[in-house]
């Protein structure tokens, strides 16, 4: 599974990144608002930073302009996967933008019909909403396991990039059920390396060890 880092804090991507488990990034207009710098700017530099596709989010609503936007976008670098909203306008945008080579993550997703459209309009990732489903008393991760079905039915190469996750259980489940990318913000990354049994048997080797007059170097 691969992971992304749902944010457009530099300092926090850079952090991740040097440990190897960066494969992407994912911001949208309320991260970017978040960091207080200007989108452009703080894409190029997240881009210049990470190998991996770099996802910045179209604020138009209308295809031709979502295109202008989505065209723009693409030129801050090679890795930029243009994010358009799971509109039909969203829609034509992504038929248009992916026709000519770019990467298009289709956003704002939250049923397996619109999974379906984003695959055919030749979307490189969906992204389902699984907190935001959960937040309304749906199951967000039935939604995942629904479009993982759908797709390898019909052998479609949209990666499915859960979303909107809250909780190191949803990361858990999202890869059990095979999601391609998770996206996260990165405290629920750092979250994952921990477990109140590691830090319990570390207190007790530690003990030990000085207990034993243990030293290394
Ligand atoms: C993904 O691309 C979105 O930016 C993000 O996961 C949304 O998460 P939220 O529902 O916690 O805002």
């Amino acid at each position: 599974m691969k992971f992304f880092v749902d944010t457009a804090d530099i300092a926090a991507i850079a952090e991740l990144n040097a440990l190897g488990i960066v494969d992407g990034v994912t911001t949208n207009p309320s991260l970017i608002k978040k960091s207080g710098r200007d989108i452009l700017e703080v894409t190029r530099e997240i881009a210049e930073l990470v190998d991996g596709p770099v996802s910045a989010e179209v604020v138009a609503t209308e295809a031709e302009a979502m295109i202008a936007e989505g065209r723009k976008l693409a030129n801050i670098a090679d890795n930029i996967a243009i994010k358009l909203p799971l509109t039909w306008d969203g829609l034509k945008a992504c038929k248009t933008l992916s026709a000519e080579g770019h990467m298009i993550n289709v956003t704002l997703c939250f049923s397996a019909n619109q999974a379906l459209l984003a695959a055919k309009a030749g979307a490189s990732f969906i992204s389902p909403f699984i907190g935001r489903l959960d937040d309304i008393n749906l199951d967000g991760m039935q939604l995942i396991a629904d479009i993982r079905q759908i797709y390898d039915n019909y052998g479609f190469e949209t990666e499915i990039l859960a979303a909107s996750i809250r909780t190191v259980n949803h990361v858990t489940e999202a890869a059990r059920i095979g999601a391609d990318v998770m996206t996260a913000p990165p405290e629920v990354i750092q979250k994952l390396a921990q477990h109140p049994l590691t830090d319990k048997g570390l207190e007790q080797f530690l003990k030990d060890a000085e207990a034993a007059g243990i030293k290394i170097v």
